[in-house]
C-alpha cells in the first residue's frame, strides 16, 4: 500500500466531546425527558426507599431510628462534653447551654414537638479543640483509633479544666465503673457513620464511610469500644449518649431557632434525619414486640408520638436503577474503597466531587493523548494533582467559581446565570488567541479579566506552568465544576422534598393529586437545620437546591422552607442528648 492511501484517523472533534459530558450531566438526559421529571422521579423512589427502610431493617437507606423522641425548646440548660467524629477533623467540646434568657426552667423536657421556628431560641457557649485524624488511623485497628480519641478527650480536659462544674456534668463515683473516689464527666458522642442504634447510648456500627475502613469496628457497639478506651486509660469519662450529626443538626437548630423538623448534612459526606410518628416506623413496633415490650398505643403515648430518624440517605439507591450514573461516576464507584455503597453521596458531597471533576478533566486530557496540537485541554498535559486519586479537593471548585464571580457584579450576576453552557470550541479559541486591545468591547474584556482570574487560581491550585494553561482550559475548568456542583445541589434538593412528601407536608407539583396532609397549617414555616461545607461555602449550592425543590414540590412550599445553618450541631445535639440519658437515667 503506497503511503498515501494510508487512512487518517478520524477523530471526534472538541466540540462534540464537551457537548457529550454537557449532556450526561444533565439529569433528565438519563430520563429523556426535562429535569422536572427527572428529579420528581427521582424524589418518588427517594419516598418509596423511605418506606422500605421503615419497614425493615437491613434495607440500603437504614432509617435509624435514634430513641430521640421530641426536640428541644430552647430552654434547656447544663454544661456538657462532648466528642465528634466524622468529618474532615475530630472535635472535642464543652458545651454550655445557657437555655433562652426568658425561661426560669432548667433541664427542661426534651419532648416537645415544636416544628414552626419561631425567635424564642435557647442559646449556648461552646470551646473547642479540632484534632486531625490521619490516613493511618483511619484505615488502622479500630483500638488504636479509639485510644486516640479518648486521648484527644483527656488533651482537651488537660488544657480546659472545667472550671465550675455544674451539676449536670459529674455523675457521681457509684454511677460509673471508672470512679476510683472521684466522679466521671457525661460525654456526648456525636458519630457521623451508620450505626443500628438500640438505645440512645448504644449502637452497632454498621458499615463505614468517607474514607474511613478500620479495622474489628463493623458490628460492634460504638459507645463501648469508646468507653474500653476511656477505660483503658482511666480517664474519668463516661460516654452516655450517641448521636449522628445529622440528628445534632435537627436538635440544635431547634435549640436555637424553636423548632425544626430536618437537620441535614452536606459536607465532607451527606445525610438527613427528620421527625417521624413512631406510628410510621413498623420495623421498630416489630422489635418491640419481638423484644416483649408490646407495641401498644399505651407505650407510644408514655413514649411520644415522635421519634427523629436517622434516614442515612447517603445510600440512595446503591442499586443505581435510577440515579444519573455518568461513566465518570462509575469510574469514581469503582476506584473507591466502597465500591457499590453510599451511592447517592457519591453524587453529591464534598468528599467526592473535587474527584469526579478530576475524572472528567483526565478524561478530556485523555481524549487525545500525547498530541498537543490537538489536545482539548492543558496542552494535553497531566501534573501529579491530576494525576493522584483524591488529588483534587473540592474547594477548588469553589474557589474557581468565587474567581469567576469576584469583582463583575459580583455573587447576584453569577447566582442568574443558571444555564452555564456548554464551552463554544471556536469562540474560545479565538479568545484565548486574542489579546485585551484598547479596541476590545467591554463585554469581551469583562469575560477575559474573569477568566484570567479563574486561570490563575487553576495554575496554582492544579500545580502548571503558567503557559501550560489557556483561557480556554480556564472557561473548560469553570464549566465543568459548575456542572458537577450544579447537579449535587439538585439532588440534594430531592433529599429534603422528598422529607416533605414523607411528612405530608407537600405533595409533587407534577401530580394533581399528590397527597398533602391538612393536619399541618397552610403558613406553616417548615425549619430545616443543615451543616457542612457544601451548603456553607459553595457558592450558589444553596440556590440551587432550592430551585430543584421548587421543581418538585412548587412555589408555594419551598417558600415556606426556612433552611439556617445549625451552627455547632455536632457539639449542642451531643450535649442536649447527653442531657436527655441523664434524665431518662441511662447512666
Ligand atoms: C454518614 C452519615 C453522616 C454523613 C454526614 C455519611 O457518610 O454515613 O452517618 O451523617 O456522612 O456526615
Amino acid at each position: 500500500m503506497s503511503p498515501s492511501l494510508v487512512p487518517e484517523p478520524v477523530l471526534p472533534s472538541p466540540q462534540s466531546i464537551l457537548d457529550d459530558i454537557h449532556a450526561r450531566f444533565q439529569l433528565g438526559y438519563y430520563y429523556h425527558s426535562s429535569d422536572q421529571i427527572a428529579l420528581t422521579s427521582l424524589t418518588q423512589v427517594f419516598v418509596k426507599e423511605f418506606a422500605q427502610g421503615l419497614e425493615k431493617y437491613g434495607e440500603d437507606m437504614a432509617m435509624v431510628p435514634t430513641y430521640v423522641t421530641g426536640v428541644p425548646d430552647g430552654s434547656e440548660t447544663g454544661t456538657f462534653l462532648s466528642l465528634d467524629l466524622g468529618g474532615t477533623n475530630l472535635r472535642v467540646c464543652q458545651v454550655t447551654l445557657l437555655g433562652n434568657k426568658s425561661s426560669t426552667s432548667s433541664l427542661n423536657d426534651i419532648h416537645t414537638l415544636s416544628p414552626s421556628p419561631s425567635n424564642r431560641g435557647g442559646e449556648f457557649e461552646l470551646r473547642q479543640q479540632k484534632y486531625k485524624v490521619s490516613e493511618t488511623l483511619k484505615g488502622g485497628e479500630a483500638s488504636v483509633l479509639f485510644d486516640y480519641l479518648a486521648d484527644s478527650v483527656d488533651a482537651f480536659l488537660t488544657m480546659h479544666p472545667p472550671e465550675s462544674p455544674s451539676p449536670e456534668m459529674h455523675l457521681s463515683a457509684s454511677e460509673t465503673e471508672i470512679g476510683h473516689g472521684s466522679a466521671a464527666i457525661p460525654l456526648g458522642l456525636t458519630f457521623s457513620f451508620p450505626v443500628s442504634q438500640t438505645s440512645l447510648d448504644s449502637g452497632e456500627i454498621l458499615t463505614w464511610t468517607k474514607g474511613f475502613s478500620a479495622k474489628n469496628a463493623i458490628g460492634k457497639d460504638v459507645v463501648r469500644l469508646l468507653q474500653d478506651a476511656f477505660d483503658r486509660k482511666h480517664i474519668h469519662v463516661k460516654c452516655v449518649a450517641l448521636v449522628n450529626d445529622t440528628v445534632g443538626a435537627l436538635l440544635s437548630r431547634a435549640y436555637t431557632s424553636g423548632g425544626c423538623i430536618l437537620g441535614a448534612i452536606f459536607g465532607t459526606g451527606t445525610n438527613g434525619a427528620y421527625v417521624e410518628k413512631i406510628s410510621r416506623i413498623p420495623k421498630l413496633q416489630e422489635q418491640r414486640q419481638a423484644q416483649g415490650k408490646g407495641a401498644s398505643r399505651g407505650k407510644q403515648e408514655e413514649e411520644g408520638e415522635y421519634m427523629v430518624v436517622n434516614t442515612e440517605w447517603g445510600a440512595f439507591n446503591n442499586s443505581r436503577t435510577h440515579l444519573p450514573t455518568t461513566p465518570y461516576d462509575a469510574t469514581l464507584d469503582r476506584t473507591s474503597i466502597n465500591p457499590r455503597f453510599q451511592a447517592f453521596e457519591k453524587f453529591i458531597s464534598g468528599m467526592y466531587l473535587g474527584e469526579l471533576t478530576r475524572i472528567v478533566l483526565v478524561s478530556l486530557i485523555d481524549a487525545f493523548p500525547y498530541s498537543s496540537s490537538n489536545a482539548v485541554l492543558f496542552k494535553g498535559k497531566v501534573t501529579p494533582t491530576l494525576n493522584t486519586q483524591w488529588g483534587l479537593d473540592t474547594s477548588v471548585l469553589s474557589e474557581i467559581e468565587v474567581a469567576w464571580a469576584e469583582g463583575v457584579g459580583g455573587r447576584a450576576e453569577v447566582v442568574l446565570e443558571h444555564d452555564n453552557p456548554v464551552p463554544n470550541w471556536e469562540s474560545l479559541t479565538a479568545l484565548q488567541a486574542s489579546h485585551i486591545s484598547s479596541d476590545a468591547n467591554t463585554q469581551d474584556k469583562r469575560l477575559l479579566t474573569r477568566l484570567e482570574r479563574v486561570r490563575q487560581v487553576v495554575v496554582s491550585k492544579l500545580g502548571y506552568e503558567d503557559g501550560d494553561v489557556g483561557l480556554r482550559d480556564a472557561a473548560i475548568l469553570r464549566w465543568a465544576s459548575h456542572l458537577i456542583a450544579r447537579r449535587a445541589a439538585l439532588l440534594s434538593g430531592v433529599a429534603v422534598a422528598a422529607v416533605l412528601v414523607q411528612t405530608g407536608r407537600a405533595g409533587y407539583i407534577a401530580d394533581s393529586h399528590s397527597h398533602i396532609n391538612n393536619e399541618y397549617p397552610k403558613d406553616e414555616k417548615i425549619g430545616v437545620g443543615v451543616d457542612g461545607s457544601l451548603i456553607q461555602f459553595y457558592p450558589h449550592f444553596e440556590t440551587h437546591m432550592r430551585s430543584s425543590l421548587r421543581t418538585v414540590v412548587g412555589r408555594e412550599v419551598e417558600e415556606r422552607v426556612v433552611i439556617g445553618l445549625a451552627k455547632d450541631g455536632s457539639g449542642v445535639g451531643a450535649a442536649l442528648c447527653a442531657l436527655q440519658a441523664l434524665k431518662q437515667g441511662v447512666v
